[in-house]
């Protein structure tokens, strides 16, 4: 199997570094960090103003990079793509826009997986205080997947949204959303008389159906029309590309009726001394102030890179590999140590995350001893109370693994975790 770990240039630069918190944020390789360089020494200007060659190439670079992403998610239209800062951001911009459409009315009801991470309540939980919507949580069952019988039973006229995670960021565990997607369009198609009357001046199905990918559009293929989602959303920094940017994709026919909520200089048609005029096409009046040129231009690169070294099947491929490794070795641990872990040990539809508790350590003093030793990995709540909550745990250790680790992280990980078990007790 090729060394992936080559063409991070991180570890080259830090020997005996175990990086084991990719869910976080994932390492950049030398294809990414070089053509950041090369764009910034030859490309860069600000884009959508000059007439001059610099900004027509990064212009194009800029709307490249948009094709690149539609060509990723198997959508149809670049201008249906619009960069944010983060996922968290782009939430947050979803839930405000659809306020501010006046896509609400008071009762009208949000659905979200329990596992959601805090970016995918909190908006909703803002405009329930705002606006008097309700927010209901679908559990998951004891495998850790999203209970479809909880879902069916929730599912009814009042809900607007369902908004759920594909992948959890701390059991790994892989929703079924192509099912969940197949529910609601069939719950569509058995309401649409009611839905259309409700929401006449929308004149489009509800609910919306709303994927957070940030956790599986780096690891697996993300298809919105195998999804039959309306929105997906995803961080750029988690699949090898910069920080500060988020993808916010959505249907056309949603975002020409969604009103934006910030203003600027592309979303905005003309101004004077006391008026001005939205700009209405797409993706122009979601984009305001200057883009993120180089987040694009990185992502763009990122996702490149995943099409050099053989598209998501590598990274697949890779995957199953260190997975099946990492479980043997739970297994073995967990004949020795009366460890709980938030994932089922047989289950085979999850990427590699894996949360634990040693319930007599402290998940901090765990990361911080396994820090002190090189081994990099997170611990606290994983903005993902809710869930933790749901677990009796207050908190956990996550080690999660991407394409550059190997087998020798691994094991290096169970060496120094057994080691802080022993001396932390
Ligand atoms: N959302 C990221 C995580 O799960 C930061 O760690």
């Amino acid at each position: 199997m090729k060394d992936f770990k080559k063409d991070f240039p991180i570890f080259a630069n830090n020997p005996g570094l175990v990086y084991l918190d990719s869910t976080a944020s994932s390492q950049k390789p030398a294809f990414v960090i070089d053509w950041i360089k090369t764009y910034l020494e030859n490309d860069y200007s600000n884009i959508h103003r000059g007439a001059y060659c610099l900004a027509e190439r990064s212009e194009n670079l800029y709307e490249k990079s948009k094709k690149k992403v539609v060509e990723f998610i198997g959508a149809d239209n670049w201008r249906e793509v619009i960069y944010t800062y983060n996922a968290n951001y782009a939430l947050n911009f979803i839930a405000w826009s659809l306020r501010k459409s006046q896509f609400f009315k008071k009762w009208d009801k949000v659905l979200v997986s329990i596992v959601e991470h805090h970016s995918n309540i909190v908006p909703w939980l803002i405009l329930r205080d705002e606006i008097w919507i309700e927010l209901e949580y679908i559990n998951v069952d004891n495998d850790y997947n999203l209970d479809l019988e909880d879902l069916k039973s929730k599912l009814d006229s009042s809900v607007k949204v369902v908004s759920i995670t594909q992948v959890s960021n701390v059991t790994g565990q892989i929703f079924n959303l192509e099912e969940v997607g197949s529910i609601i369009r069939e719950f569509k198609w058995n309401n649409w008389k009611n839905r259309m009357l409700h929401t006449s001046q929308w004149q489009i199905s509800f609910p919306l159906f709303i994927i957070d990918a940030s956790q599986s559009f780096p690891h697996l293929k993300v298809d919105v029309k195998k999804l039959n989602c309306d929105m997906i959303f995803f961080t750029a920094h988690k699949v090898m590309a910069d920080s500060w940017l988020g993808v916010w994709w959505a249907k056309k026919e949603i975002l020409d009726k969604l009103k934006p909520v910030f203003s600027g200089w592309w979303s905005i048609a003309w101004v004077k001394k006391l008026e001005y005029k939205d700009n209405n096409s797409l993706p122009e009046k979601f984009e305001t102030g200057t883009p993120n040129v180089v987040g694009a231009v990185s992502l763009l690169k990122a996702l490149e890179y995943i099409e050099n070294i053989g598209w998501y099947e590598k990274i697949e491929e890779v995957e199953k590999e260190l997975v099946s490794y990492a479980i043997q070795k739970w297994k073995t641990i967990k004949q020795k140590i009366d460890i709980k872990i938030l994932w089922n040990l047989e289950i085979k539809n999850r990427i590699w995350v894996f949360s634990f508790l040693i319930p007599w350590i402290h998940s901090i003093d765990i990361a911080d001893y396994l820090a002190e030793e090189g081994v990099c990995v997170r611990a606290g709540q994983h903005c993902a109370e809710p869930f933790l909550q749901s677990e009796s745990c207050n908190h956990t250790c996550r080690m999660s693994l991407y394409l550059y680790n190997d087998k020798n992280d691994i094991d290096r990980f169970f060496e120094v975790l057994e080691k802080s078990i022993k001396e932390l007790k």
